[in-house]
């Protein structure tokens, strides 16, 4: 594997053997691959979490903190996340904290946790329903990726990670954009949407590592955010605005879906702007649609711009950080006014 923080599951139950006080906290959902994959590990407890966004809070941070206590848990205590974002960003935080810091390493059992939110050391819990604002940066000792434990991920799930590993190609790797965008259209096409098949498997595999090698690779070149990983947010400024619409209309939106369809506006912006040729967002488009992800906001470009102009974080002093896409695998920031989308050059 590509970056050193990424490791097979062979070489994570070699390291996790060694551990005098393994701590388990997984996902219920993903109950049995403590069971099945992880089953002569020498674990001290295991802890199950119930996850959805409205229990990633502090509430469940303390719980497990509680439990840590109760276990005797020392310094020397190793966390092991076996789950999606949400379990991850957990336990992460959970271990950032507990006597002013333990080790924690991850096991994500999603596709975006395994491309996204398992790597990087971004770690937190949600505060009266806004998303991720308590939290530190915190490492894991290691991010063990085992695409076998996708086998029971239901498919609108896969698709959000197909997402961001689409996004990070795009920001990276024009041909591994490309050969990405074929393979799952041909896995599509065969009615093997998740490219669980004997034949499709060791692609998955390869477009996983490659695609969590590339976010391994810009976080260790830019920890705390201060540039190139600002990158990563491509699609996202857009997405977070569909976000919030569709969460203020009750709408039934994953992360995911809203980052494709970020990314189409996004590409557009880009074409607007004169940064990318004509014909990108149609191409994208075209890509996505036949992979299986939504490419169209139900959301007019106006109520998002809205949404982005109210939101003071993206918007400050009127402006805001896109990342505009010159063509697959080459992006640029840059600070445009809100309202950019409605403007042609
Ligand atoms: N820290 C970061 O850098 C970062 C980056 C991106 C996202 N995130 C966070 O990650 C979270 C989203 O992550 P996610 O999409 O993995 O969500 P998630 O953890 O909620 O998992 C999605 C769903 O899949 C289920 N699940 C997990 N593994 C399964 C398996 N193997 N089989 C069957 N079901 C399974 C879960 O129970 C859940 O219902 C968000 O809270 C987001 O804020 C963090
Ligand atoms: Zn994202």
């Amino acid at each position: 594997m590509t970056a050193s923080v990424l490791i097979s599951l062979p070489d994570a139950l070699a390291r996790l053997q060694a551990e005098p006080e393994l701590f388990v906290v997984h996902d219920r959902n993903a109950a049995w691959v403590v069971s099945s994959l992880m089953e002569s590990l020498p674990v001290r407890a295991s802890l199950a979490l119930e996850t959805s966004e409205e229990a990633k809070t502090m509430e469940t941070v303390l719980a497990l903190e509680r439990q840590l206590l109760e276990a005797d848990a020392t310094r020397g205590a190793l966390l092991l996340a076996v789950g999606g974002g949400i379990t991850t960003d957990l336990v992460g935080f959970t271990a950032a904290i507990y006597k002013r810091g333990v080790r924690y390493a991850n096991i994500p059992t999603t596709l975006l946790a395994m491309v996204d939110a398992a790597l990087g050391g971004k770690t937190g819990v949600n505060l009266d329903g806004y998303k991720n604002m308590l939290g530190a940066f915190r490492m894991p000792e290691f991010t063990c990726l085992c695409p076998e434990t996708l086998r029971t991920l239901p498919e609108r799930e896969f698709k959000a990670g197909l997402a961001e590993m689409l996004k990070t190609f795009l920001l990276a790797d024009g041909s591994l954009y490309a050969e990405a965008v074929r393979f799952f259209t041909a896995a599509q096409r065969d009615r093997d949407p998740m490219a669980k098949s004997a034949q499709n498997a060791p692609g998955l595999q390869k477009f996983i590592e490659a695609a969590a090698g590339i976010k391994a690779r810009i976080v260790a070149e830019d920890p705390q955010e201060h540039g190139e990983r600002a990158k990563l947010n491509l699609g996202h400024t857009f997405g977070h605005a569909i976000e919030h619409e569709a969460r203020r209309q009750g709408a039934d939106l994953t992360h995911g879906e809203a980052v494709a369809m970020g990314i189409i506006l996004a590409a557009e912006l880009s074409e607007r702007q004169g940064v990318a040729q004509k014909g990108l967002a149609a191409q994208l488009k075209a890509d996505f649609t036949a992979v299986g992800l939504p490419t169209e906001s139900p959301y007019p470009v106006a109520d998002l711009l809205e949404a982005l102009r109210k939101d003071k974080k993206a918007a400050a002093g009127g402006k805001v950080k896109f990342v505009l896409l010159r063509a697959p695998g080459d992006v640029v920031l840059q600070e445009l006014p809100y309202d950019c989308h409605l403007h042609t050059k």
